[in-house]
C-alpha cells in the first residue's frame, strides 16, 4: 500500500532497535558529562530570529539560507533553532546565570533544524549533543572540555579519532585577516557565483566555508589566522596545544579551519571521521568569548562544542548490550490476570531484562509461535538469543500451581513449582 503521508523532506523516523542505541549514548553522555559538574539545559525549539542573526551572523549560510523562519500569528519573526549556543547564552542571560556564580557548565541533546540539501549524514531536522563551558578564560577550559569529549568519544569505541585545531583569534584579529583574505581572493574571484561575491564583500572569512571549486582554488595561498594573532591569542593557542598534549588528546593543526559561525573567537576545533564518506564533521566547537556580552549580557568567555548525534551513531563502534527477555504466554484470557502477576514477579528478579505478555491469550500454541518470532527479531531487537524464554500457564499449571519455562532457542522446557519461578529465572540469567 502507498502510504498517503510522508514524512517531510530531510526528516526521519528513528525506530527500534536504533533508536536503542541512540538512548545509550545519550546515557553514556549524561553519565560522563555529569560526573564532571555538567547540568542538563533544555531551551525551546522556538527563538526570535533576532538571536541568530545576532550571533550565529547575518552573512553566515546557516542564518542567511539554512533557517526555517516564519512570521508567527502576530506578525513576529521567529526561527526554529538551527544550533543551541544561542538560545543557551539567550537563557543564561535571561535567568540571571550569567551574573551568577563561574565556571557555568552546561550540556544539552536535541533536535536543531537547517533547511540544507538532505544527503547521506545531513538531515533538515538533526540532534545534537551539545556542551558550553562559560565563564573560564584560559587554556583550562579547552582542556576540560576537550578530555571530556575524547572520554565520551573513547566511551562509544572510537579509538583513531584526533581533533583538527587553529585559532581565529579576536574580533579585531578578523577583521584585520579578512581585508587580508579579501585582498588575496578578489583578483581570483572573476567566476565566482552571487553568493560567494557576496560572501567576499559582506565577510569573506565565511569563503572558507565555500564548497565551490572555484572558490577553493581562489583560496590556495591565502593568508591564514595564525599568522594574524595578537600576542595573547598566540600565547592562548601555545598554552591550549600543550595541556592538549598533556592530556593525550591527539589534534592537529589546521590553518583553514574557520569554521561557518561568526561568534568564535580563539579556539575552533572539529572532529572529522573518514567513515561518514563526505568531508563532514561529527562535531565542532570553539570559544565565543564576546557573544554575552554582544547579547545584552556581562562580559562572560566561554567555550563550547556540539556533535551531530546522526552522524555520531552513523560511525560509533557502539553496540547495545544484549538482553533477556521473557514472554508469558496465558492459555485463556481468564488467565491475563495471572500472568500479569507472574510478569510482575519476572520483572523484579530480571532488571535489565525485558518481560512481555501474550495479550492475545489465544492458547499455549498460537501463544508459543508468537513467542518463537522474537528469536527471528533478537539481532534486530538487541535481544540475547539464549536468553529468550516462554513461561507457559495452561491447564496443567493452573491445576497445580507450577508453571512451564521454555527456552526457544533449544526448545527445552521445564516444569516447576511457581513459587520457585523467580528464583530459577534469576539463575538462568547467570549461566
Ligand atoms: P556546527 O558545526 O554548526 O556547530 O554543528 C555541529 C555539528 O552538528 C556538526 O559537526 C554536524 O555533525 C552536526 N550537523 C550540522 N548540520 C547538520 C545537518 N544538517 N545534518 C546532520 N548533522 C548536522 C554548532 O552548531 C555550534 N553550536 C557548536 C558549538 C557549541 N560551538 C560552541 N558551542
Amino acid at each position: 500500500m502507498t502510504p498517503r503521508y510522508r514524512s517531510v523532506k530531510g526528516t526521519r523516523d528513528l525506530l527500534p532497535p536504533e533508536s536503542e542505541r541512540w538512548n545509550e549514548a545519550e546515557r553514556i553522555a549524561r553519565e560522563i558529562f555529569r560526573s564532571r559538574g555538567y547540568g542538563e539545559i533544555r531551551t525551546p525549539v522556538l527563538e526570535d530570529t533576532a538571536l541568530f542573526a545576532r550571533s550565529v551572523g547575518e552573512t553566515t549560510d546557516i542564518v542567511h539560507k539554512e533557517m526555517y523562519t516564519f512570521p508567527d500569528r502576530k506578525g513576529r519573526s521567529l526561527s526554529m533553532r538551527p544550533e543551541n549556543t544561542a538560545g543557551v547564552v539567550r537563557a543564561v542571560i535571561e535567568n540571571g546565570l550569567a551574573a551568577g556564580p563561574m565556571p557555568l557548565r552546561l550540556y544539552y541533546i536535541g533536535p536543531q533544524f537547517r533547511y540544507e540539501r538532505p544527503q547521506a549524514g545531513r538531515f533538515r531536522e538533526f540532534s545534537q549533543i551539545g556542551v558550553e563551558l562559560l565563564g573560564v578564560p584560559g587554556p583550562a577550559a579547552e582542556a576540560e572540555v576537550l578530555e571530556m569529549l575524547f572520554d565520551f568519544l573513547r566511551a562509544l569505541g572510537f579509538r583513531e579519532l584526533s581533533v583538527t585545531l587553529n585559532s581565529v583569534g579576536t574580533a579585531a584579529t578578523r577583521v584585520s585577516f579578512g581585508e587580508m583574505l579579501k585582498a588575496h581572493v578578489l583578483p581570483r574571484s572573476g567566476a565566482f557565483g552571487e553568493d560567494d561575491r557576496r560572501k567576499l564583500t559582506e565577510n569573506p572569512l565565511r569563503l572558507f566555508d565555500s564548497k565551490d571549486p572555484g572558490v577553493r582554488t581562489a583560496l590556495e595561498g591565502a593568508p591564514r589566522t595564525v599568522d594574524f594573532l595578537d600576542e595573547d591569542s598566540r600565547r592562548h593557542h601555545a598554552e591550549v596545544r600543550r595541556l592538549l598534549t598533556d592530556a593525550g588528546i591527539p589534534f592537529r593543526d589546521e590553518p583553514s579551519l574557520v569554521r561557518g559561525l561568526d561568534y568564535y573567537t580563539r579556539t575552533v576545533f572539529e572532529v572529522v571521521s573518514e567513515d561518514l564518506g563526505a568531508q563532514d564533521a561529527i562535531l565542532g566547537g570553539g570559544r565565543y568569548d564576546a557573544l554575552v556580552e554582544s547579547l545584552g549580557g556581562p562580559s562572560v568567555p566561554a567555550i563550547g562544542f556540539a556533535i551531530g548525534e546522526d552522524r555520531l551513531l552513523q560511525v560509533a563502534p557502539l553496540t547495545v548490550t544484549r538482553r533477556a527477555c521473557v514472554v508469558v504466554v496465558p492459555q485463556r484470557s481468564d488467565d491475563l490476570a495471572e500472568a500479569a502477576r507472574i510478569a510482575r514477579e519476572i520483572r523484579a528478579a530480571l532488571p535489565g531484562g525485558c518481560v512481555e505478555v501474550d495479550l492475545a491469550a489465544r492458547g499455549i500454541k498460537k501463544g508459543l509461535a508468537r513467542a518463537g518470532a522474537l528469536l527471528e527479531e533478537a539481532d534486530a531487537r538487541g535481544f540475547d538469543r539464549e536468553g529468550l524464554l516462554a513461561v507457559l500457564i495452561g491447564e496443567r499449571e493452573r491445576a497445580d500451581g507450577s508453571v512451564t519455562v521454555k527456552r526457544l532457542a533449544t526448545g527445552e522446557q521445564e516444569t516447576f513449582p511457581r513459587s520457585e519461578l523467580a528464583e530459577r529465572l534469576g539463575a538462568a540469567r547467570e549461566r
